[in-house]
C-alpha cells in the first residue's frame, strides 16, 4: 500500500507519514522544505520517495500528480495548509491568494484527479485535512476559516456521491481544534486552550479513515463545540470566534498579516 502525503515535512502531515510507515505503508512525501524531505527519505529508505513542490503553484501540483502516476497510490492525504491572521482589509492580497491556492486549489485538484483514478479501480482512501474552523466563520482569520469550510463541504458532497455509487472509495475529513505544530509558532500567537499533539491527531485521523468514516474530530471538547455551532446564531458564533482569535495574539490585537 502506498500513500501520497502533502505537507509531510512537519506537524500533522509528518506524524501521518510516520504512522503510515510504521504500519508498513510506502510513501510519497511532498513539501517545500528540502532538508526535512531528505531527512525523511533517509529515515524511511526505499519505502519513501520525496518530491519538493510549492503547492501554491498549480503547475507544481500537476507535477506532483504526474510523479505519482508512476506508482499505484492507495491513499491521498491532502494535509498541506496554513492560515493568515489579521483583519481582512489588512492581510496582504498576494499572501492570501497563495494561501487559498494551497488550502483550496491544490486540495481540489489532487482530490479530483485521484478520485478519478481511485474510482477506476473502485479502491482508495482520501483523507482531507480541514479544521473545526470548517464549521464556523472566523473573524481575524477569515479566509482560512472560509477555506476550511470549502474543504469540509467539498468532502461531504463527494462522500454522498460515493455513497450513491456504492463505491468502495472513501473520503474522510479531519477537523481538529488546536494542534501543537508550527501553525501558530509561525504566526507568533499562542493557543488559548491546550492543544492536542500532532501524533494524536494523526492517529485519530488514520483510524477514522481506515474505518471509512466521513468526519474525524479528535477530542471531546472540540466535538461538542462543533455540535454546539448548530444551535448558536451565526452573529453570536462570529463574536465568540473573534474573541477566541483576539485572545491568541500577543497584547490582544491581531497582527496585520502573520502566517501560520
Ligand atoms: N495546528 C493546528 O492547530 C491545526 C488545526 C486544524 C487544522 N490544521 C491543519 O492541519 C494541516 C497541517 O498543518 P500543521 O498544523 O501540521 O502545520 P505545520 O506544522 O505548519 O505544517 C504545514 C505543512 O504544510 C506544508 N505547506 C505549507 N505551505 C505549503 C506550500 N506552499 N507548498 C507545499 N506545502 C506547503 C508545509 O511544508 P513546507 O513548509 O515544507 O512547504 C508543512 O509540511 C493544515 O492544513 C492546517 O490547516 C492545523
Amino acid at each position: 500500500m502506498r500513500a501520497l502525503v502533502t505537507g509531510a515535512t512537519s506537524g500533522i502531515g509528518r506524524s501521518i507519514a510516520e504512522k503510515l510507515y510504521s504500519r508498513g505503508w510506502d510513501l510519497i512525501l511532498t513539501g517545500r522544505n528540502e532538508a526535512a524531505l531528505n531527512e525523511m527519505k533517509e529515515r524511511f529508505g526505499a519505502n519513501a520517495e520525496v518530491i519538493k513542490a510549492d503547492l501554491a503553484d498549480r503547475s507544481e501540483v500537476m507535477r506532483v500528480y504526474e510523479f505519482c502516476k508512476g506508482y499505484r497510490i492507495d491513499m491521498l492525504v491532502n494535509n498541506a495548509g496554513y492560515g493568515l491572521f489579521g483583519r481582512f482589509e489588512e492581510t496582504d492580497l498576494e499572501d492570501e491568494l497563495n494561501m487559498l491556492s494551497v488550502d483550496i486549489v491544490a486540495l481540489h485538484i489532487l482530490t479530483k484527479l485521484f478520485l478519478r483514478d481511485f474510482k477506476k479501480h473502485d479502491h482508495g482512501i482520501i483523507l482531507n485535512v480541514a479544521s473545526c474552523a470548517g464549521f464556523m466563520t472566523g473573524p481575524l482569520l477569515s479566509s482560512y476559516y472560509a477555506a476550511k469550510n470549502y474543504v469540509v463541504r467539498l468532502s461531504f458532497a463527494i462522500a454522498e456521491e460515493l455513497r450513491r455509487d456504492r463505491s468502495k472509495v472513501s473520503i474522510t475529513v479531519l477537523c481538529p481544534g488546536p494542534v501543537d505544530t508550527n501553525f501558530n509558532n509561525r504566526a507568533g500567537v499562542s493557543f488559548s486552550v491546550k492543544p492536542i499533539t500532532a501524533d494524536y491527531a494523526a492517529e485519530y485521523a488514520l483510524r477514522k479513515a481506515f474505518r471509512r468514516e466521513l468526519i474525524a474530530i479528535p477530542g471531546l471538547a472540540v466535538k461538542l463545540g462543533v455540535f454546539g455551532t448548530r444551535f448558536v446564531p451565526h452573529k453570536l458564533l462570529s463574536a465568540i470566534v473573534y474573541g477566541i482569535q483576539r485572545s491568541k495574539t500577543t497584547g490582544g490585537t491581531a497582527p496585520a498579516a502573520a502566517k501560520e
